[in-house]
C-alpha cells in the first residue's frame, strides 16, 4: 500500500510517499527557517502563506523522487493535529482534495502519533510492547506503546516542554532561532559539570516533568553574572545536562516498571546527540534496547504521518470529509 504523507503543522512544510508504512520512497522537507529567523520565532501568519506557496511544488517533488504518479497512491495522510490552525489547515485541506480527486481514502493523523511511528521508518523497529519519550516544541510526554495504534500516556510535562525550554533559553542568551539546535552546538564546546542547574523530578517514582523552574534558573544565573557571555558554552551544557539527565531518568524508569526491553525516543529533541548518547549509556547498563530515528526523522516530516495513515488504515480506521484541524492534544493519545 503506497500512502502520500503531509505535514504543515508549524514551520515544515513536508511532502513524502511511504509503501506499507516502512519503506520510504521519499521524504521532502521545505523549511521555513530563513523566513522566521529574524523575528527570534515561528510568526503564524508568515508559516500559513509560506505552506500556502510551498505545498504544490512539495508534494511534486516526492511524487517525482518517489517516480510515483498519483494513481499508483492508495491514500492521503495528513497531519490534523496538534498544532498552528492556519498552518495545518494548508496541508489538511490540500489532502482532502487531492484523495477526492483521486477517488482515495483520506486519513486524518495526530502528529505526536506520527513521532512515534517515526521509529518504525528505520530497519530495526522497537518490539511491542515498548516505552516511547516523545521530546518536541510543544510536548514532552513517556508512552507505554503496546500494539500499532494502542498508546498509554504515563506522564508528560505540567509545564514547559523540553524543546521550549531549549528555545527560551537560547533566545535569553541572545542565540535565537531555532534554540535547540544552536544549544546543542554550543554545549558540545562547553562543560556539563562548570555550572549545576537543578534536576527537576516533581514525583520521581512518576512521570511527569517540569522544565520552566530550570529556565528560571537559568535566567536568574545569566542576570547574577553580568560576565556570563564569556561562559555561554558552559551555559548551555549545564542546561543540557539538567534535561537530559531527567529525561533519561524517568524514561528508563518508565520501562522498568512496565516490565519491557525496549525503548524508543521521538520528536525533535530526540535530534540532540547528549540526550541520545545519554540514554543509550543509561539503557546499556539495564539491558534494554534504545530505538532512535535518525536526525532527519527526528524533526517534523511527512514520513511519520503516512507511516501513522498506514497504521490507522490497516486498523480499519478511515476519517470522514468533514473532519477538522486543532491546535491542542485532542485524541485517544490524551
Ligand atoms: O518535533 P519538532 O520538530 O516540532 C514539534 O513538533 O514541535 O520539535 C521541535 C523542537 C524545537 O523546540 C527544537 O528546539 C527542538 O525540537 N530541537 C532540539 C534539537 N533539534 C531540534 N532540541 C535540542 N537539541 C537539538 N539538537
Ligand atoms: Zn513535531
Amino acid at each position: 500500500m503506497i500512502i502520500l504523507g503531509i505535514e504543515t503543522s508549524c514551520d515544515e512544510t513536508a511532502a513524502a510517499v511511504v509503501r506499507d508504512g516502512t519503506q520510504i520512497l521519499s521524504s521532502v522537507v521545505s523549511s521555513q527557517i530563513a523566513v522566521h529567523k529574524p523575528y527570534g520565532g515561528v510568526v503564524p501568519e508568515l508559516a500559513s502563506r509560506k505552506h500556502l506557496e510551498a505545498i504544490v511544488p512539495v508534494v511534486r517533488e516526492a511524487l517525482h523522487i518517489a517516480q510515483i504518479s498519483p494513481k499508483d497512491l492508495d491514500a492521503v495522510a495528513a497531519t490534523q493535529g496538534p498544532g498552528l490552525v492556519g498552518a495545518l489547515l494548508i496541508g489538511f485541506s490540500f489532502a482532502k482534495a487531492y484523495s477526492y480527486s483521486l477517488g482515495i481514502p483520506y486519513l486524518a493523523v495526530n502528529h505526536l502519533e506520527g513521532h512515534i511511528r517515526s521509529v518504525f521508518l528505520e530497519e530495526n523497529p522497537p518490539p511491542y510492547p515498548f516505552a516511547a519519550l516523545l521530546v518536541s516544541g510543544g510536548h514532552t510526554s513517556i508512552y507505554y506503546v503496546t500494539s500499532p495504534t494502542v498508546y498509554e500516556q504515563l506522564g508528560q510535562t505540567v509545564d514547559d516542554a523540553a524543546g521550549e525550554a531549549f528555545d527560551k533559553v537560547s533566545k535569553m542568551l541572545g542565540l535565537g532561532y531555532p534554540g535547540g539546535t544552536i544549544i546543542g552546538k554550543m554545549a558540545a564546546s562547553g562543560n556539563p559539570e562548570k555550572i549545576i542547574f537543578p534536576r527537576i523530578y516533581l514525583d520521581k517514582s512518576g512521570f511527569n516533568f517540569s522544565f520552566s523552574g530550570l529556565k528560571t534558573a537559568v535566567n536568574r544565573y545569566i542576570q547574577t553574572h553580568p560576565d556570563y557571555r564569556t561562559e555561554i558554552n558552559d551555559i548551555a551544557a549545564g542546561f543540557q545536562e539538567a534535561v537530559v539527565d531527567v529525561l533519561s531518568y524517568k524514561l528508563i524508569h518508565a520501562a522498568c516498571e512496565k516490565n519491557c526491553r525496549h525503548i524508543a525516543i521521538v520528536g525533535g529533541v530526540a535530534a540532540n546527540s547528549r540526550l541520545r548518547e545519554k540514554i543509550r549509556l543509561d539503557a546499556e547498563h539495564k539491558g534494554i534496547s534504545v530505538h532512535i530515528p535518525s536526525i532527519q526523522l527526528c524533526g517534523d516530516n511527512a514520513a511519520m504521518i503516512a507511516a501513522a495513515g498506514y497504521s490507522d488504515i490497516a486498523a480499519g480506521r478511515h476519517s470522514e470529509m468533514s473532519a477538522d484541524v486543532y491546535s491542542r492534544v485532542h485524541s485517544y493519545l490524551i
